[in-house]
């Protein structure tokens, strides 16, 4: 019996059978030696005929078309049968489409106004809720050629009542805050708001404007300041430095002293506004510490 005769039994005895063996062994030479039939014996690939259906283009329409206008969607719903709920009332017909591009249109038209057209623009306008409890509009008071440009937040109760921004006691401190560097309303000053209606809550006291009403007021401000070309502006407090800078409402405006940021390219200085210095007096030394940091800005434009 030959060894492999005996390795087989072996395995059968083991149960591990049968033995897979090659059939043949190929010699390495054989295997580098392999020649390859040309290509030409190889018989053709059957080529595979597509069999999908030509696809039809579908037009596809502007979504915003598909969109009933406002009109038609309140003409349906008053055409809907009868078994609708009675308790249902019909939403007003607001169209917010129109009311946005009015917006746009007039912030536009408001960045081509002379000095008389946005006066008068400033005196009629609606565009926030604002306008409803306003005595006066406060459109800004100064020297329209002034190199200094103040800003406030908003009218309070007596500015609403004679229409000229800074008339109480913190107008008096504002005067001498402008005195002390050179400058007077009227003369090389002027002064303006973020917003140009007083704004009050539900118990009729001064509150701080909403983000709303900023928007929908800074596109006078920001052409005053086209038509002003002032070298320097100061933010008087937080809701002139927040509104102009873009910043979070919870930002502190001491993190903002101290630097000279850029509103419409132009040095902006933040300091603290007169009312708070009048409840904080011990707070004016900073206030004198930004002036004199807005001097700085200032100065080598009027050499
Ligand atoms: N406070 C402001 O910010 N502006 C005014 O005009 C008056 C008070």
């Amino acid at each position: 019996m030959n060894i492999s005769t005996r390795r087989t039994t072996f395995l059968e005895e083991c149960g591990v059978g049968p033995l897979w063996v090659r059939r043949y062994a190929v010699p390495y030479q054989e295997i580098v030696q392999i020649e390859y039939a040309p290509l030409e014996t190889v018989a053709p690939l059957v080529p595979v005929v597509a069999t999908v259906e030509p696809i039809t283009p579908t037009v596809v329409t502007p979504v915003l078309s598909q969109i009933p206008a406002v009109d038609d969607m309140m003409t349906a719903w008053d055409n809907a049968p009868s078994s609708v709920p009675a308790v249902i009332v019909a939403a007003p017909k607001l169209d917010l489409h129109n009311a946005a591009a009015d917006a746009v249109a007039l912030k536009a038209n408001i960045a081509t106004m002379d000095w008389r057209q946005l006066k008068a623009a400033v005196a009629e306008c609606t565009q926030c809720g604002l306008c409803h409890g306003r005595e006066h509009t406060v459109f800004g008071v100064g020297d329209e050629s002034a190199k200094w440009l103040f800003i406030g937040e908003g009218p309070g109760r007596e500015e609403d009542r004679q229409g000229e921004p800074f008339v109480g006691p913190a107008g008096k401190l504002l005067d001498n805050m402008l005195a002390s560097v050179g400058v007077k309303r009227g003369e090389n000053a002027y002064i303006a708001n973020i917003v140009k209606c007083r704004s009050t809550d539900d118990n009729g006291r001064d509150r701080t404007p909403s983000a709303e009403e900023v928007a929908a007021c800074l596109p006078y401000l920001q052409r005053q300041i086209a038509l002003i070309q002032p070298t320097v502006l100061v933010a008087l407090g937080k809701t002139a430095a927040l509104s102009l800078l873009a910043l979070d409402p919870t930002t502190p405006v001491s993190t903002l002293r101290g630097t000279v940021h850029r509103y419409a390219g132009l040095p902006l200085v933040v300091t603290y506004h007169p009312a708070y210095l009048l409840r904080k007096p011990s707070e004016k030394a900073k206030a004198w510490d930004d002036l004199c940091l807005a001097l700085r800005c200032y100065a080598p434009a009027a050499e």
